[in-house]
């Protein structure tokens, strides 16, 4: 092969390689392009599949939650495992369902926010939500008229309605402090998970309503009792606060103080059964009388067998006047057989009895009460109770 024909072969092989390369080089980026694919892909699932299992927590944990300040923690919780954002806030309509307030509220500290009320008919995202009863997205915050700025950083903002049975019941919302963090996923997102917490958040609604109502009746069963025996006004007030404060002491749960507060509001109601000129009698009473004045943690016990609700707190007011050693009424238990509300409560009964005023007898000072205690550790109270009794009204009453 002569000198020009080998140069015009290594110019044609060349020409191959370059093509090679080149074809080479396209394969290399489309596979890259499908890796990035294939990663995107994956993510995308595993978002999904985070979400799904959020959806599946909240829907279990919410709905055997009756509980508000669980039940928010859980919102918070499971909607920051799919979401990401920088503020939450959860709002209530009210009961003439006038306004939103807000319920649960996490993010920066804003002054006045929990006492912000946002009437339907007014401006911001979350009126329009709830009185359109439906979802917005707000891509930038500047471009939303009527916009209510709780917070200078906020970029963008999402509301979705909280719906039970066609009827709104609050809104959720979130803000981010990221521009070009919210889109119509997210909203989606959002949205699904409202549905899913509107039931739970409505049945939670239900129950302290209810409970509060439970409140307000036994408030005014305990008005009726002290308005009968006169020489005990202000009486139950002042036990429940003495129960609650030494029930928070010894780090109750929740449900043990709402047990304890409406125990301590009823805990004489059955008083209502005994005569008036027994309640009031300004001597001291004949061992009939004394008798009789007895028979009213019976009485109570039987005012509300009815009330199913309220079998606790129906155990605790029979117990009440049980002492440690056995020699209490109605029932005389003995020491471990006695709930530890009940001792809570025979506390403090037995302290404001000691320290307010009687027609017939003297008024003790703090100290003098907390030395009668002492003296009757082991014998009328359970000893480490009143131990705790002792150190929440020597850090509380006397500090
Ligand atoms: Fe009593
Ligand atoms: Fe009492």
């Amino acid at each position: 092969m002569d000198q020009e024909s080998m140069l015009k072969q290594i110019s044609l092989q060349k020409d191959e390689i370059e093509a090679l390369y080149e074809e080479t080089h396209a394969i290399n980026n489309e596979l890259t392009d499908y890796i990035k694919k294939l990663n995107d892909s994956q993510r995308e699932l595993q978002e999904i599949n985070q979400e799904i299992s959020a959806m599946y927590t909240i829907s279990k944990s919410i709905n055997s939650s009756l509980n508000f300040n669980k039940l928010f923690l859980d919102i918070y919780r499971l909607l920051k495992s799919i979401l990401d954002y920088d503020m939450l806030g959860i709002l209530l309509l009210d009961d003439n369902k006038k306004f939103l307030q807000i319920k649960y509220w996490n993010g920066p500290d804003i002054d006045g926010l929990m006492d912000m009320e946002f009437y339907l008919d007014g401006e911001g995202v979350c009126a329009l939500c709830a009185r359109e009863k439906r979802p917005l997205l707000v891509k930038n915050i500047n471009d939303f008229e009527g916009i209510i700025m709780i917070h200078k950083d906020i970029k963008q903002e999402m509301t979705a309605p909280l719906i039970y049975n066609n009827e709104i019941i609050g809104v959720f919302i979130v803000d981010t402090f990221k521009t070009n963090n919210f889109d119509s996923d997210k909203l989606a997102t959002l949205c699904s998970f409202a549905s899913l917490a509107s039931t739970a958040l409505y049945n939670a609604k239900l129950y302290s309503d209810l409970h509060s109502n439970y409140i307000s009746t036994a408030k005014a069963l305990a008005k009726a009792i002290e308005a009968k025996d006169i020489s005990t006004k202000g009486h139950c007030d002042r036990v429940t606060d003495l129960s609650l404060r030494t029930a928070k002491h010894l780090a109750f749960s929740d449900e043990r103080v709402k047990k304890i507060k409406i125990a301590a509001i009823l805990h004489d109601i059955g008083k209502i059964g005994i005569p008036e000129h027994i309640l009031n009698k300004p001597s001291s009473l004949t061992s009939e009388e004394y008798s009789i004045i007895k028979k009213h943690s019976t009485i109570g016990y039987e005012i509300l067998s009815d009330i199913s609700h309220l079998e606790n707190e129906r155990q605790i007011i029979y117990q009440h006047h049980e002492r440690y050693d056995g020699k209490g009424y109605p029932l005389g238990l003995h020491g471990m057989d006695i709930l530890t509300e009940a001792k809570i409560l025979a506390l403090a009964d037995a302290f404001d009895a000691m320290t307010s005023a009687r027609p017939y007898k003297e008024t003790m000072t703090i100290s003098e009460a907390i030395e009668e205690i002492k003296r009757k550790r082991g014998t009328q109270f359970d000893p480490e109770i009143a131990s705790s009794f002792i150190e929440m009204v020597e850090k509380e009453f006397l500090k």
